[in-house]
């Protein structure tokens, strides 16, 4: 955690500086609806929690991809994953970023295109200083074009850009810069700003990224902190009204699952996270990894919360000593999640009343517990219950006894490779599918924009998956290398709320 009062300071200044020069610019120009990313928050790994430096490298973070899919996690929607200020590149004599071949071995191009191969997307992590946090490596100051041009050739689909190293340096007109640079590559990449809350981010960064941090580090590297944790959840709560769909505030990477956090702290802090419809980044060893934290980690109803449509970050409706009730959270089939956390060493009883939650005082509600997997009701008025100490009860409250969960979306790969060996023109056809571990029945995918000449794709539905269907034909082509990303477009039918734009690379190589 970077604690800079004096930087905070010169950061609000240069805030306001910016807001009133630019303040022609419409509240609703938002980086996401250029690239129609992160429409919900992101999901994913990230070592720097438990990791910190050392020993990331790539082995680490490909047995974590390994360990991502045994655990199921990609099929509750977990997606980024790849090194944080993990020693990955130094910067060539010749100014260009340049892999650290002694701990990516394959290359960052080639760690991603595994990370993709196996169905997950690639996140990368930078500074928009001098340097990273411990300098050991170099930050994009001075080479903003170039190094987002370098992080587009990496394929990187994510990029976490901190703020350290940056004296002098004006956090919007930096981070603005940083996202015309990296607009400029045409590569889809969900924008991570990580200032820690310096210069108040939620006031102005929807427009140049998806999410930013809100608060410093949830712990030092290996040692999870609960009672820092909860420092963050209090200070993030505050900001609910920056959040939705496309720029969401970001109280850090979970803590969820590392050593010294009981099983109702994990359960607590992970309901919490997605009461708050937080980027759900995981940080614990996944190779390690508790059935119970697993459980907790992929609760697919909890993560429904989190990765509502309609982006709503809920909020403490109520305090009762150590007890906090939230609310404030609408779901997009008209249902509201509840969360009530007992912050004390004691079981506590706690009442809630229908009209807390915009309800009327008789409505006749379905009671769903998250964590129970139960429906009680139809209740009217409230209920009464026992939260276990620094535990939680969650619940969906609805008139219908029906509980939808949202599209919760994963795929099988996210790069299509072909090759044509052949002189004489060619067909050639490679599909990837779509997974929904939701329950609402999408549409079929639509491309979005026009595809290269050499390239068509169908889909086809089949149960919960629909099928992408790539077809080449070589007619006409030179030999050569030829590559393409493409967007699938959808719409969540119960809302009607654009879904994250879906993208994977096409690549082709004609002899
Ligand atoms: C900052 C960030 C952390 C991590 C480290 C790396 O402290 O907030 O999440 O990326 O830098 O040095």
């Amino acid at each position: 955690m970077r604690k800079l009062t004096g930087t905070l300071v010169m950061g609000m200044l240069f805030v306001s500086i910016f807001m009133f020069a630019s303040s022609d610019k419409p509240a609703s120009n938002l980086r996401a609806d250029y690239d129609g990313l992160a429409m919900t928050p992101p999901m994913g790994w990230y070592p720097w929690n438990t990791f910190g430096q050392e020993p990331q490298n790539e082995k680490l973070i490909k047995e974590m991809v390994e360990a991502l899919l045994r655990s199921e996690m990609r099929e509750a929607g977990y997606a980024y994953i790849g090194p944080d200020e993990g020693i990955c590149f130094y910067r060539a004599e010749n100014g260009k970023l340049t892999t650290n071949l002694e701990r990516y071995p394959s290359g960052l191009r080639g760690l991603g295109d595994y990370i993709h191969q196996r169905g997950l997307k690639y996140a990368l992590y930078t500074d928009a200083g001098t340097h990273t946090c411990s300098k050991a490596m170099p930050g994009t100051k001075g080479h903003e074009f170039e190094d987002m041009r370098r992080f587009a050739e990496w394929r990187s689909d994510y990029l976490k850009i901190d703020w350290c190293n940056t004296k002098g340096q004006d956090i919007v007109q930096t981070y603005t810069l940083l996202d015309e640079a990296q607009r400029g590559t045409g590569r889809p990449i969900v924008h991570s700003l990580c200032s820690w809350g310096v210069g108040e981010p939620w006031k102005w960064a929807a427009a140049v990224g998806h999410l930013w941090r809100t608060t410093g580090d949830i712990c030092e590297p290996g040692k999870a902190d609960w009672n820092s944790a909860l420092e963050i959840v209090f200070a993030n709560e505050k900001l609910s009204e920056y959040a939705g769909p496309g720029h969401w505030n970001d109280p850090d990477m979970m803590i969820v699952g590392m050593p010294g956090l009981s099983e109702a702290q994990n359960r607590s802090l992970f309901s919490l996270w997605c009461l708050m419809a937080a980027p759900l980044i995981a940080g614990n060893d996944l190779r390690q990894m508790s059935e119970s934290t697993r459980q907790i980690l992929t609760n697919i109803e909890v993560i429904a919360v989190d990765q509502d449509p309609l982006g709503i970050q809920g909020h403490i409706i109520r305090k009762d000593g150590q007890v906090s009730i939230w609310g404030g959270k609408k779901l997009f089939d008209g249902s509201q999640a509840v969360l009530i956390f007992n912050q004390n060493n004691s079981p506590s009883q706690v009442t809630i009343s229908w009209e807390e939650f915009g309800f009327s005082r008789e409505a006749s509600l379905y009671v769903r517990d998250l964590w129970k997997h139960q429906t009680k009701g139809p209740i009217t008025k409230g209920l009464t219950v026992t939260v276990s100490p620094n535990d939680v009860i969650m619940l969906r409250l609805s008139r219908s006894k029906e509980f939808p969960l949202p599209p919760i979306i994963s795929a099988d790969t996210y790069l299509i490779s072909l090759r044509s060996n052949s002189s004489r023109p060619e067909k050639l056809s490679a599909s990837l599918t779509i997974h929904n571990a939701g329950t609402v029945d999408l549409p079929l995918w639509k491309v979005h924009g026009p595809l290269p000449p050499w390239l068509s794709v169908k889909m086809t539905k089949k149960g919960g998956k629909q099928i992408i269907n790539n077809q080449v034909n070589t007619a006409g082509l030179n030999p050569g290398y030829y590559h393409t990303i493409v967007r699938l477009d959808n719409t969540e039918p119960i809302s009607k709320r654009p879904m994250s734009a879906f993208y994977y690379d096409v690549e082709l190589e004609v002899k």
